[in-house]
C-alpha cells in the first residue's frame, strides 16, 4: 500500500511539475511583448518606396502556402491570388498533403514517424511550414491571409514572426532564411512536444500550433544572441488593418460556416482556452487525488486499531523514524 502511495505521489508531482513548468512559460509569455525585436514602423519603407531597393534582402523570394490538395476553396482564392499577383517575381509553392509527406520523407526522414503519428491533419499543416522555411527559406502565409502590398521589406530580416494580442506569436505568417537557428530549434522541438492533452484544441495548439511556437520562442529568447540569430517581430498594425500593413484577412473568408467561425474565435482566445485547459487538467488531478484518498481510507477503516494518519505520516510510515531514532540512540 505504501509503495503504491509513493508511486501515485511521484506521478502526481511529475504532472504538477509539468503544469507549473508550462504555466511559468505561459506567465512569462504574458509579460513578453517582443518589443526588443519589434520591426518598428519607421524602418518599413512605404509601399512602392525607392528605399526598399537599398535594403539588403536575405530571405529568398519564395511564398509557401498549404492546403489538403490543389483545389483551393473558392473563399480563399482571392487571398491566394492577391499574393501571387503582387509577387510575380517570387516562386510560389503550394504544399498539399501528398507533397508535404514526400518532402519530409526525402529531406527530414527522422521526422516522418512523428509527422505520420499526428492525430489531427492540422498538426501536419502546422509542422510542414516550419520545415519548408527551414529548408528553402521564404515567407509562409496562411490561405486566409491575403497580401495588401509587396512583402519585399520583410526580406531584409533573417527571420520574423507575427506578434499576437494579448500575448505570444502566431504561425500564420512567418519569414526566414534557410536553416535559421530559430527554425532549427523549432523543428528539433516538435517530437518532444508531440503529446496528447486529451482536448483536441490544446493538443493541436501545444504540439505544433501557435502556443508551441510561442513557448519555443520564449525559451529561445533566454539566450543572448548575435543579430543574425534574432527573430524579428511584425507588430499587429504592420500585420493588418492599415494602408501600410502587409496582409489583410480576405473578406468573408474566415466567417464562412460554423467550423471556421469556431476556429477563428479559438485563434483569438487561445490564451484563455489554454489556461482553462490546464486548469481543468488540474481539477481532474485533484479529483483523482481525493478518490485515491477515499480508497486508502476505506482500506484503513477495515483494519481495526489503526487511526487515520496524516498525509506525511502515511508516506514516511512512522516506522522508519523510530528506526532512525533507535540508530541515533
Ligand atoms: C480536395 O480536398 C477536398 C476536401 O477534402 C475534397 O472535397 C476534394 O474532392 C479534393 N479534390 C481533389 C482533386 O482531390
Amino acid at each position: 500500500m505504501r509503495k503504491g502511495t509513493i508511486v501515485f505521489l511521484v506521478v502526481n508531482f511529475c504532472i504538477i511539475g509539468l503544469l507549473v513548468n508550462a504555466f511559468s512559460t505561459l506567465i512569462g509569455l504574458l509579460f513578453e511583448d517582443g518589443a526588443a525585436d519589434a520591426i518598428t514602423r519607421a524602418e518599413i519603407p512605404a509601399p512602392g518606396s525607392d528605399l526598399i531597393e537599398n535594403r539588403t534582402q536575405m530571405i529568398p523570394k519564395i511564398i509557401h502556402q498549404t492546403y489538403i490538395n490543389a483545389s483551393i476553396p473558392a473563399q480563399w482564392k482571392p487571398g491566394q491570388q492577391s499574393c501571387i499577383d503582387l509577387h510575380d517575381d517570387y516562386e510560389y509553392k503550394l504544399w498539399t498533403d501528398d507533397k508535404s509527406r514526400e518532402f519530409i520523407e526525402a529531406e527530414y526522414p527522422w521526422f516522418l514517424t512523428t509527422f505520420d503519428s499526428y492525430p489531427f491533419p492540422i498538426q501536419r499543416a502546422d509542422a510542414i511550414r516550419y520545415f519548408v522555411l527551414h529548408f528553402y527559406g521564404g515567407i509562409y502565409i496562411d490561405l486566409d491571409d491575403g497580401c495588401n502590398r509587396r512583402l519585399d521589406p520583410l526580406l531584409s530580416y533573417p527571420a520574423w514572426v507575427r506578434r499576437t494580442v494579448p500575448t505570444g506569436i502566431s504561425n500564420d505568417a512567418m519569414g526566414s532564411i534557410p536553416q535559421h537557428p530559430f527554425f532549427n530549434t523549432v523543428i528539433d522541438s516538435l517530437a518532444g512536444y508531440n503529446r496528447n492533452w486529451f482536448m483536441p484544441y490544446i493538443t493541436v495548439m501545444y504540439s505544433t500550433g501557435p502556443l508551441f511556437l510561442s513557448v519555443i520562442w520564449k525559451e529561445y529568447l533566454r539566450v543572448d544572441r548575435p543579430p543574425m540569430e534574432h527573430v524579428r517581430i511584425l507588430m499587429p498594425d504592420e500585420y493588418k488593418g492599415f494602408a501600410w500593413s502587409f496582409f489583410n484577412i480576405v473578406k468573408g473568408s474566415s466567417w464562412h460556416g460554423k467550423d471556421a467561425q469556431t476556429i477563428f474565435w479559438m485563434g483569438k482566445h487561445w490564451l484563455l482556452l489554454t489556461v482553462s485547459g490546464f486548469a481543468i487538467a488540474g481539477v481532474v488531478g485533484a479529483c483523482l487525488w481525493s478518490l485515491w484518498n477515499m480508497w486508502v481510507m476505506k482500506g484503513k477503516r477495515s483494519s481495526p486499531g489503526r487511526k487515520r494518519m496524516g498525509l506525511w505520516r502515511r508516506i514516511s510510515g512512522g516506522k522508519e523514524r523510530y528506526e532512525l531514532l533507535d540508530r541515533m540512540a
